[in-house]
């Protein structure tokens, strides 16, 4: 559907990656000229190449380049409100909480073979402290040791690592947590959560040489993933690019200002030549910015060499489970010391069912008579992503919906049954939205959504908001979910007995190209900050992050069925407790 007229002029146009028109042939003569001797286009898209709004791979154009330095202005927080002194200092927290370890400082950039090689590198199970065996209960430590690809030791931290313990013939699974000793070690701990055989996994997701590129690609190219909208009048179109980061001190080209009125959050397109700003009808992605790695660079992402490669073990990665150990000294003083230093994850997995390890227990909702049974009564309004979509596609397997003569992957979607009185939304959210093109009329910012809802009892809002998030600087995600946070916080006050669920981010497959806009790398620093935030809210998590690094299927975006069908039932067990049991 996008081989359009313009698609194809957008491919093929030199100057045309910013302007892009269908129009008609008498018009384009007329237009032709003013485009290739207009003063103010020639101006314009030089400065749309300062900005860094086109794309370089325009080998012609890469040269007009200014150098560097500039980019470092073009930061998203010095656009919209100033944040007040509370939200500064939630500001402070976050970015504290997010802080990752730096590189030593070199003079050049470190050569390939002085950078983390997962194959030169090796993890060893501790022993268990002060006792033969291994029991239900226990908590398990791996020790990593990172080398580089001359097997020298690594000396620094930094490297992404993530780790999982798990039994395929169980169907258990559970995410470990890394912590690094900032001196090219760290340790994998594990909660030992079922009895039986276990097996440690520990997987280098990228060297702390290429996390240093990644930080540096969201700071100082928040535009590498852009945006386009069709402005339309009469018979005239115009496309140009939007961005929500300006660059600042630089002149800027002529703008539409889309700026939320209710928020402040900054949104800009190019202004189209003839039409008027209030003519734009869509929203949708525009492109990447190519390339962004140096050679240098992108050494640092290759795939099966330095991106998500398996570390092996020196010695044994099982070990064998022994039941829960009753200790008599500890039944004697009949208190089980908290360990303030044990690590406890969300959930885990067994015999491929998600155990939550605490609030709600999960059950199983297998049919569409206990989905329906459920839900009676219910309205459901789903916002985010198509990570979000995917529960809404799950769940209307149960619940009729409706082809309102849209696009699937775009929305507006809804679902009713009638006779149990069932009503299920699902709409995506505002720009930066990655999306075929989305009315301009559909395209809602999540928390001017919330702010229309009455809320009760019967109501559950469930959001999923991280997939293109991942591309920008760390405050285009704060802003938003702090002006989500607010609608919400206004919506349980209205509606008190609302029920609110967050999905979080999760794992996906990633390449060197990939790497670059949707690494892992940004998502744990964006679902950080989402767990941050929403912590004491009263609102449930659906860690999405645990669940797909916990579980056996490879990496994907969009998770398979197994995983989904969990993350239902758990939201399911949420909107219908088993009363029994609570
Ligand atoms: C490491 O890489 C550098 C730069 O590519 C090269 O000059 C050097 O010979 C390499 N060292 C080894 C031991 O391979
Ligand atoms: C790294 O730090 C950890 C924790 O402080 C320590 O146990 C370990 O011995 C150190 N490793 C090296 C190689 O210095
Ligand atoms: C865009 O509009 C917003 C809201 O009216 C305003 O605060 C902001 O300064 C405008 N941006 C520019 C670049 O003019
Ligand atoms: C649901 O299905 C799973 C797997 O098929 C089964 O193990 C479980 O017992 C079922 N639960 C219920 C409540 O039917």
């Amino acid at each position: 559907m996008l081989k359009t007229e313009q698609e194809a002029l957008v491919n093929h146009g030199g100057l045309k990656g910013i302007i892009m028109c269908r129009y008609r042939a008498k018009y384009a003569l007329i237009f032709l000229l003013l485009a290739t001797s207009g003063l103010m286009f020639l101006l314009r898209n030089i400065l749309t190449l300062k900005l860094g709004w086109q794309n370089s791979s325009r080998a012609a154009f890469a040269q007009m380049r200014p150098a560097p330095p500039y980019r470092a202005h073009t930061f998203c927080s010095h656009l919209g409100p100033e944040p007040t002194p509370d939200e500064a200092l939630e500001d402070r927290y976050l970015l504290k909480a997010i802080a990752w370890p730096e590189l030593p400082a070199r003079p050049a950039p470190v050569p390939l073979n002085q950078t983390s090689d997962p194959v030169h590198s090796l993890f060893t199970v501790l022993p268990s402290k002060g006792q033969k065996e291994w029991h239900v209960g226990d908590q398990l430590e791996a020790l990593v040791h990172m080398h580089d690809f001359q097997g020298s030791p690594k000396r620094y931290g930094g490297d992404f690592l993530v780790a999982r313990l798990h039994s395929p013939d169980l169907g258990a699974g559970v995410a470990g947590k890394v912590v690094d000793h900032l001196n090219g070690s760290y340790s994998a701990l594990f909660p030992l959560l079922w009895g039986g055989s276990a097996q440690v996994q520990i997987t280098m997701v990228h060297s702390s040489e290429a996390v240093a590129v990644l930080q540096r690609l969201r700071e100082e190219r928040p535009n590498r993933v852009f945006f386009k909208s069709l402005f339309r009048s009469g018979e005239l179109s115009e496309t140009t690019t939007c961005i929500p980061c300006l660059p600042l001190n630089y002149p800027q080209p002529p703008l539409c200002n889309y700026t939320n009125l209710h928020t402040g959050e900054p949104w800009y397109c190019l202004k189209p030549e003839l039409l008027s700003c209030d003519t734009r009808i869509n929203h949708a992605m525009g492109g990447y910015e190519n390339p962004l790695y140096t050679n240098q660079e992108a050494l640092l992402f290759q795939s099966r060499i330095n991106i998500k490669v398996i570390i092996h073990t020196s010695g044994p990665d099982r070990i064998n489970v022994l039941p829960q150990k009753i200790d008599e000294t500890e039944l004697e003083s009949s208190t089980i010391k908290a360990e303030p230093d044990k690590y406890t994850p969300s959930g885990y997995y067994y015999q491929g069912t998600w155990r939550p390890l605490c609030g709600t227990s999960v059950r199983q909702f297998n049919d569409s008579s206990s989905i329906t049974q459920c839900l009676t009564g219910k309205v459901i309004h789903m916002y985010g992503d198509s990570t979000m979509r995917q529960w809404f596609e799950y769940l209307s397997a149960f619940i009729p919906d409706f082809n309102l003569h849209r696009t699937k992957n775009v929305g507006p979607l809804m679902a009713v049954d009638f006779k149990n009185n069932i009503l299920m939304n699902y709409r995506c959210h505002g720009p930066p939205i990655r999306i075929l093109p989305v009315s301009t009329s559909e395209l809602r910012y999540v928390a001017d959504e919330l702010d229309g809802l009455a809320g009760g009892p019967d109501t559950v809002v469930v959001f999923s908001i991280w997939a293109h998030f991942t591309s920008f600087p760390i405050e285009v995600y704060i802003r938003r979910m702090r002006h989500i946070r607010q609608a919400l916080v206004r919506l349980l006050d209205r509606g008190p007995g609302t029920l609110v669920i967050i999905r979080s981010a999760n794992f996906v497959a990633m390449d060197q190209t990939t790497s670059k806009h949707s690494s892992d790398w940004f998502s744990l620093q964006i679902d950080t900050v989402l767990r941050t935030m929403f912590k004491g809210l009263g609102v449930v998590f659906v860690d999405a992050w645990e669940m797909t690094l916990a579980h056996h299927s490879p990496h994907n975006i969009h998770p398979p069925p197994p995983i989904i069908k969990n993350m239902v039932d758990l939201i399911l067990s949420h909107v219908c407790p088993d009363k029994k049991k609570s």
